[in-house]
């Protein structure tokens, strides 16, 4: 078996930033509860008028991954791509990626898992790599959010929360035994999936049928969230990813040299660190600049802690998302 490694780590979030006083001219809200709730003070949404979509984000992202990496588009083996905000209904984005970056016709995986997309992803690109079947896999997370939000008072408890921007990153074969992804741990609940979701346009409930309704109290095409109920379940189930990622690899929270949780609320991530009993340098968090992100946020918050030179060789670097589906997880990587 191989091992593979973290090789390139890209992001690209929107110019447009929409301050939480920028919110205001929509919805009922104001920029102290925002950030007492959430932590959040502004985030990029796309400019409708700039060229950016969730598949075009991505390939940015994915464009400077790779050449940090250090490779070109043509060693790339097969990409895997997450977002719950694709441009079409179908395909998924993967292949719009594969065709942007003029890729040669390499397999493109799409992943459905929303907040966990990026753990999700990463996960499956660590097996193709380690069993030997690819070399060098593209990991993207990208989320165009602000299109789909409701910008009004009804709509505030979640579209106050959600930013766009996109993450990449490019998992590459290693002959070093006992670094790169140590391990992953995937998990799902589907019985709350109606907890945090959008419901139609979908097969159950098509576009047609909505027009025809024309009932302006139905918000079925806008997402849904049970923000308390989301958040009780979060805390507990990124305690348990992470205490599993550790006890896999006979680890103690004390060997965390940095914790990525997924960005949904700063007071989950302070949860979480309080409980694992992190210093402030051993969790990084950047929701207050670019809101939840959703399949982007694990992967542009490590770009970042990266760059800042926060993650160092030989750091224990834990990752852990809770999201809708519920789906959660972690992945546990010696850098
Ligand atoms: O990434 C996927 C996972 N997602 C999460 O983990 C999110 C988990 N949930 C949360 O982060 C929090 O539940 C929220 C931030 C979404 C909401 O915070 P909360 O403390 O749970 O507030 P709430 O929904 O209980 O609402 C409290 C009050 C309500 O008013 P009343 O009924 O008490 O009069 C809401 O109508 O705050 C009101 N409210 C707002 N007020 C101003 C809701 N949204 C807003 C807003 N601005 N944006």
């Amino acid at each position: 078996m191989y091992s593979s490694k973290i090789t390139g780590l890209g992001y690209y979030v929107p110019e447009n930033v929409v301050t939480n006083d920028d919110l205001t001219q929509w919805m009922e809200t104001s920029d102290e509860w925002i950030q007492e709730r959430t932590g959040i003070k502004e985030r990029r949404w796309i400019d409708p008028k700039t060229e950016d979509t969730t598949a075009v984000m991505g390939a940015k992202a994915a464009r400077i991954a790779i050449d940090r990496a250090g490779l070109t588009k043509d060693d790339i083996d097969f990409i895997i791509f997450a977002t719950l905000s694709p441009d079409m209904y179908f395909p998924g984005g993967g292949v719009q990626i594969q065709d942007m970056l003029d890729m040669p016709t390499i397999g493109a995986l799409d992943i459905r898992n929303q907040c966990s997309g990026f753990i999700y992803s990463l996960s499956v690109a660590d097996q193709f790599i380690k069993t030997g079947m690819y070399k060098n896999i593209l990991v993207i997370g990208s989320e165009n959010h602000s299109g789909g939000l409701e910008r009004s008072t009804r709509g505030r408890g979640v579209t106050v929360i959600f930013g766009d921007g996109a993450g990449a990153a490019v998992l590459s074969r290693s002959e070093e035994k006992g670094k790169g992804i140590l391990s992953s741990h995937l998990h799902s609940e589907g019985k709350h999936a109606k907890e945090l979701a959008l419901i139609g346009p979908s097969t159950n409930r098509w576009v047609p049928e909505i027009i025809n309704d024309n009932d302006p109290d139905d918000v079925s095409y806008f997402p849904h969230m049970n923000g308390q109920f989301v958040f009780k379940h979060a805390v507990v189930r990124f305690s348990e990813a992470i205490v599993e990622g550790l006890h896999a690899n006979g680890l103690q929270k004390d060997d965390i040299d940095m914790l990525i949780p997924h960005q949904a609320n700063l007071r989950i991530a302070q949860f979480i660190q309080k409980k694992f009993e992190l210093s402030n340098d051993k969790v990084y968090n950047n929701i207050m600049r670019y809101g939840n992100t959703t399949a982007a946020s694990i992967i542009i918050a490590l770009t970042e802690a990266w760059e800042e030179g926060k993650i160092k060789d030989n750091d224990l670097v834990v990752l852990a998302a809770f999201g809708s589906g519920f789906t959660w997880g972690s992945v546990v990587i010696r850098w």
